[in-house]
């Protein structure tokens, strides 16, 4: 375990953006996650998990806290006849994850290649791309209680994935030690999203899980910002569900805005659709940050870019969809240091 004082987060985070913590601790083990929260009691600090950084905005000020970034990244594959099962310490890369998976030819992340971040914060923010969401996956997470030190299993059946969400972002002290997910030997390649079939058509071989990860960080790479074009946390808003009959009112407006019914009735649509055609604000920017043109849902900060920028900027679309279709957006990135 390492403890430093008044380190800078920006390098921790993806945008490239935020002030310093006032402690700093990296834990490798169970008891470094103990020690922290000694640290942090003592200090009369909260306790601020932190991941691979990319799917939050660091306040330029820094944060008042005890930051404990989540170092443990073994990584375990335990196979029987059907499935394999994915044993990770969760502060390990995602992407090192997919490519372990992908190695062995097991099914069920491929779709998922290229997401920035740590498995542990996958499970929170139940990520998802190209048809797949980890929810999919997951058998279960340990965490210890950022507050008590209990130790839990978190289940499947108790996770409580949504849209962007877990029961993991509704109870902030669970801390997340270890992720476990089921991976399958059968081929189950999932194809149906609109750019996977463009690829197929292309002829793109997607029969293994290599060949669909390796299609999928191609795609990936023509819609996100490259590093040299500065720091991006990916979506910075989610897609807002809606019901069917505002759907319906926004679709009679904004001829060919796609609308993806939910199972319970609700209806999702597409920010970067209403973005780029209702609003035309791709390249959209304030300051140093801006609305990215070739996917207007990604925020990307030149080198330079504040927390204020990209909070002003946010703020504004905030603004300006609301005005234009009575939405009112709520955030994938989240404010880092501000708990419910
Ligand atoms: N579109 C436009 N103009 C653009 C870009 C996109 O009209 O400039 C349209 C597309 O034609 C498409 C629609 O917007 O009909 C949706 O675009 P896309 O397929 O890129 O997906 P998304 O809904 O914008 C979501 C996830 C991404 C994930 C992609 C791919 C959220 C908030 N975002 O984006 O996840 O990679 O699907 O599956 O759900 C993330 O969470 O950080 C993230 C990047």
């Amino acid at each position: 375990m390492s403890i430093a004082e008044d380190v800078l987060l920006a390098p921790f985070t993806t945008f490239k953006i935020g002030g310093p913590a006032r402690v700093f601790i990296e834990s490798y083990t169970e008891e470094d996650v103990d020690a922290a929260r000694d640290e942090a009691a003592r200090r009369a600090l909260p306790l601020l998990p932190l991941g691979g950084g990319s799917n939050i905005l660091v306040p330029d000020e820094g944060v008042e806290g005890l930051v404990l970034k989540i170092a443990f990244r073994d990584l375990m594959l335990e196979k029987d006849r059907d499935t394999t099962l994915l044993v990770a310490g969760a502060g390990l890369s995602w992407n090192d994850a997919v490519d372990a998976a992908c190695a062995l030819g097991v099914f069920g992340i491929e779709n998922l290649a290229g997401i920035p971040g740590t498995i542990g914060g996958a499970a929170v923010q139940n990520i998802g791309a190209y048809g797949a969401e980890l929810a999919d996956v997951f058998e279960y997470a340990d965490t210890v209680d950022g507050a008590t030190g209990a130790r839990t299993r978190i289940d499947r059946a108790h996770a409580a994935f949504g849209y962007r969400t877990s029961f993991f972002k509704e109870h902030r002290t669970h801390i997340i030690t270890r992720v476990v997910l089921r991976l399958h030997k059968r081929a189950s390649p999932n194809i149906g999203y609109a750019d996977l079939a463009q690829a197929q058509e292309a002829g793109v071989p997607l029969e293994t899980s290599a060949q669909v990860a390796h299609a999928i960080r191609a795609i990936r790479a023509r819609k996100f910002p490259r590093d040299s074009e500065g720091g991006t946390a990916g979506s910075f808003f989610k897609n807002p569900i809606i019901s069917p009959e505002r759907a319906e009112t926004l679709a009679a407006r904004y001829a060919g805005m796609p609308v993806f019914p939910q199972e319970n009735g609700d209806a999702k649509v597409s920010l970067a659709w209403l973005l780029d055609h209702a609003l035309a604000l791709r390249g959209y920017a304030v300051g140093r940050a801006r609305l990215y043109e070739r996917q207007p849902l990604v925020i990307v900060a030149r080198a330079g870019a504040t927390a204020a920028e990209i909070e002003t900027l946010a703020c504004d679309v905030e603004e300006r969809v609301f005005a234009a279709t009575g939405i009112t957006l709520e955030r994938e990135v989240e404010r880092f240091g501000l708990r419910k």
